[in-house]
């Protein structure tokens, strides 16, 4: 029998020259030299071959697989350096400074607010305090003056949890820890969510922001708890505000106040904003009591304080003209990002 070797061959050679891909150069492998290759049946058919012819025919079969293995080994090398050649070049041209194809995050409009009166109050002494969101009766209303039974706690319907916790309702509930952790003199700002169980409506939330602020030393007295309210807001408001005091109860401060600002949109005059009077009602705040100061271990006739309330999420709507409260804790990526600050 005559074996078909150099037909092979030619075969061979025709596919290595269309040959690319570490893939192809594996086929190829596997038609010529795998278990069924046709250079491996080359070998099995030896035996057909007569006597005399089968030597020369044999070497003939192991020159073709030699040339066969290394022609491969040779193409598989050659692709393997150009692939790489590819990926290298490839990431040499990415332009990793180019800006991201996706959308962007944004800050949320009180995390924005937030930040702006937290480095306001900052640049003027005052340090940032975090404080727990489940917190005790005790903290939350005894150590601020509202004794069991008293008709002050109506004010803000609490939940509480099993174990007769309770989640904050307001951020004064951080005072008492706070004075106890640093005593006086005492300058601190500290922002929290509150959460009161209320029912919903555009101006009614369960869940709200707000930030406490607290200066305690020698002869602070009222003056200084309109000159820091007034820098921080025309600071927040970027152009100068006007503020007053009118009386307001809560029982951990004496005297307590509301502090309105001139309505930023009419100047005064009288708009739908302000309900015609010319002001808004911004910030709750007040002389602290001697009481609460007594419960957070501040000697009373050495020190004085103020306090104030700033409702985060109140100034937020104000600033960014949000109609309705809900908005903000909604989730609504769409509506949020009418806001968008980055
Ligand atoms: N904690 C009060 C509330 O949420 C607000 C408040 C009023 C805070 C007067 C103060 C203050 O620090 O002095 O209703």
């Amino acid at each position: 029998m005559e074996l078909d070797i150099e037909k092979i061959r030619q075969d061979f050679l025709r596919e290595l020259d269309k040959a690319a891909s570490a893939a192809d150069f594996e086929q190829l492998k596997v038609a010529y030299l795998g278990k069924k290759g046709r250079v491996t049946e080359l070998f099995k058919d030896l035996k057909n071959v007569e006597a005399q012819a089968k030597k020369a025919a044999g070497q003939q079969i192991n020159t073709l697989k030699e040339k066969v293995e290394s022609l491969i080994a040779e193409g598989a090398e050659k692709s393997r350096q150009a692939e790489e050649r590819r990926l290298v070049e490839e990431a040499e041209a990415y332009d990793f400074t180019r800006p991201a194809a996706y959308e962007q995050g944004s800050l949320h409009p009180i995390t924005v607010v937030q930040r702006e009166v937290e480095a306001v109050f900052a640049s003027m002494g005052f340090t940032i305090e975090d404080y727990v969101e489940i917190t005790d009766e005790y903290h939350c209303f005894e150590a601020l003056n509202i004794p069991k039974h008293h008709p002050a706690r109506d004010m803000q319907d609490t939940y509480f949890l099993d174990n007769g916790q309770v989640l904050k309702t307001h951020t004064s509930a951080a005072q008492n820890a706070i004075m106890r952790k640093y005593g006086a003199p005492l300058r601190a700002v500290f922002p929290g969510r509150c959460f009161r169980n209320e029912a919903t409506d555009a101006c009614h939330e369960n869940t709200f922001f707000q930030m406490e602020g607290i200066m305690i030393d020698t002869d602070i007295s009222i003056s200084n708890l309109i000159y820091f309210m007034k820098t921080m807001l025309s600071e927040v408001f970027h152009q100068e505000v006007e503020v007053r005091l009118r009386p307001g109860f809560f029982p951990f401060v004496e005297p307590g106040f509301e502090l309105d600002i001139k309505c930023l949109i009419c100047g005064g005059d009288g708009c739908p904003t302000c309900k015609q009077s010319g002001w808004l009602e911004l910030c709750p705040c007040g002389m602290i009591h001697t009481k609460v100061l007594e419960y957070g271990g501040i000697d009373p006739e050495k020190y004085t304080g103020f306090a104030f309330g700033l409702g985060l999420t109140r100034l937020a709507m104000m600033k960014y003209g949000i109609k309705d409260i809900r908005v903000l804790n909604s989730g609504n990526l769409k509506a949020m990002s009418q806001f968008t600050v980055r």
